[in-house]
Parts: structure tokens; sequence; C-alpha cells
């Protein structure tokens, strides 16, 4: 009895109760749709990002909402509860010697590999709202001017069906854009209006932008040179990051790269296949 009464209890105080069982609910499918884990410490960031959701959608209680997205009317509210759930923070040129490396790496390696008529493909797994894969083809035209006339292409995936739009469109506020060398700025991308700048051809001809899941299939059919997959398996837990990694080193031609996130370090069956060059920089071993 005791119990009952306390999964009836509201966990935050707010015009919404929402129930241990609520929030085990929800963490439960963010999990299960994504892989993110939602643990206890996040109980007022998901009531306070939710409860937005509920107001716009003229639910009373998290009961409710948990009803809709547990029925079959509830699937795009499932794509707005990921949507309000995840962490898009993003900007260009972040780590940026990630960048350093891909350049160095480009005049290297890929510069003379696309030269020869080989295919080079780049992969950026958790792309957000498109930064970082606009970044790396800077630094990746900036060692190959001519890419584009060359089998070149760089992947740029997301969960999100908003960031990947956003990322397509390619439209930054001015100030975003501080962190890209003038030079480049000025190469790469053109006024769009007075707030806004938005990339220029030469930089999104190189790109492809689409929906993919990381812990779903993968549909791509070539190995990559390079995949970036930085600042999204930290909201994983252990054994799923394990398996990404595992994926990751399937995914990379022998002797290609991965570039993870600051607080990210490949874990777990895969770490065998990887040596370590670099600040969150791995290169796949050739066997
Ligand atoms: C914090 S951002 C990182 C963006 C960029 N990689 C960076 O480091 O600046 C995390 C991104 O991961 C995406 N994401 C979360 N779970 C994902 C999953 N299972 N598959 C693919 N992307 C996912 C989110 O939508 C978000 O855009």
């Amino acid at each position: 009895m005791r119990a009952a009464q306390h999964t009836r209890e509201s966990l935050v105080s707010g015009d919404y109760v929402m129930t241990a069982d609520d929030f085990a609910q929800i963490a439960g499918t963010l999990k299960e749709m994504s892989g993110i884990v939602l643990s206890d410490g996040k109980v007022a960031l998901a009531y306070s990002r939710l409860a937005k959701r509920l107001r716009l959608l003229g639910l009373a209680s998290f009961r409710d909402y948990c009803a809709l997205i547990d029925s079959p009317e509830g699937s795009d509210e499932l794509q707005a509860m990921l949507a309000a759930l995840t962490t898009n923070v993003t900007r260009f040129f972040r780590e940026p010697h990630h960048f350093d490396t891909l350049h160095e790496i480009t005049t290297r390696e890929l510069a003379p590999k696309a030269r020869a008529g080989d295919r080079v493909r780049l992969w950026s797994a958790a792309c957000s709202n498109g930064q970082e894969p606009y970044s790396m083809a800077i630094s990746l035209l900036s060692a190959l001017p001519d890419a584009a006339s060359h089998d070149v292409r760089l992947l740029a995936t997301d969960i999100d069906p908003h960031m990947v739009e956003e990322a397509r469109a390619g439209i930054y506020r001015n100030e975003l854009l501080n962190p890209v060398p003038a030079q480049a700025r000025q190469q790469f991308f053109q006024r769009f209006d007075d707030d806004h700048l938005t990339a220029r051809t030469s930089l999104r001809e190189l790109i492809r932008f689409n929906v993919l899941n990381l812990i779903g299939a993968w549909p791509m059919k070539h190995k990559f040179d390079v995949i970036f997959c930085r600042n999204v398996v930290i909201y994983f837990d252990e054994a799923t990051q394990e398996r990404i990694w595992a994926r990751f080193a399937h995914m990379l031609q022998p002797g290609g790269y991965l570039m993870i996130g600051h607080s990210e370090r490949v874990s777990g069956p895969a770490e065998r296949h990887f040596d370590t060059i670099g600040l969150t920089t791995y290169q796949r071993r050739a066997a």
C-alpha cells in the first residue's frame, strides 16, 4: 500500500504530476529508441523539457503523456520527446585538434588516394545541426581543394530528423561562424540575410545528409577512411558504447581514423582494433 502511494507522488513540484513510474516509462522508451540513458539525476531536466510538450498538447499529467507515447497515435510525439530530451550542443571547429589532424591526414593520405582515383569516405556520425560536418569539409577542402572532382564524399547523420534538416539547410547565425577562420568563412559561406550566413555549394556538394540511429541498422555499403563520432556515446551505457566501438572498427578501412569526444574513450573488445595516435584520436589497426 505504501509503495503504491509512493508511485503516485510527483517527483518534481510543478504544474504536472510526474510519478516515478512515469519517469521510468519515459526513460525506458528513450533508451529503447536511442540508447540514451536518462539517469535519476535528470528527473528535473526531463520534467522541465517535457512540461512544454504537455502544455502544447493540452495534457493534464505525465500519466496522460505516457499513455500517448505508448499508443499507435503517439509516434510523432515520440520524435518530439526524443528531440526534447537530446542535447544538440555543437560548434564549428569544436575540439579543434581533430580538424588539424584531419587536415594532416588529408594532405598525407586522402588527397593522394583521391587523386589516384580511389574512393574516399568520411562520416560525421552524430552531426547535430551540421557545424561538425561543415567544419570537416572545410578541413578537407583546405588540403584537397578539388575534392569535388574526385570520388570524395562526407556522410553526415543524426537520429533527429529536425537536426538533419537544419544541417542540410546550412544556415547559421553570423556569430556562430566566429570559430571559422576568416578566409574560410569568406570562401565557403555567403550572406543569407542580415543575421545569417549560409554554406556555399562548394561546401555542400561534398556532404550527404541522412537520418541514422547509431543503435539501429547502418545501411552504408562502403567502409570509411575517417569517422567523427563525438559527444554522443557519452549518453549511452557501457555495453552500448562497446557495441558501437566494435561497429566502427568494422566500418573503418584498415589504417582509418576515429575521432571521439573529449570525455569519451574506446573500451571493450574493440580496443584491440585501435591504436591511440593523439588526443581522443584512434587509428584502425590493419588486422
Ligand atoms: C551533443 S550533440 C554532438 C554533436 C557533434 N558531434 C559535436 O560533437 O559537436 C549529440 C547529437 O547526437 C545525436 N544523437 C543522440 N542519440 C543518437 C543516436 N542513437 N544515433 C544518432 N545520433 C544520436 C543527437 O540528436 C545530437 O544531435
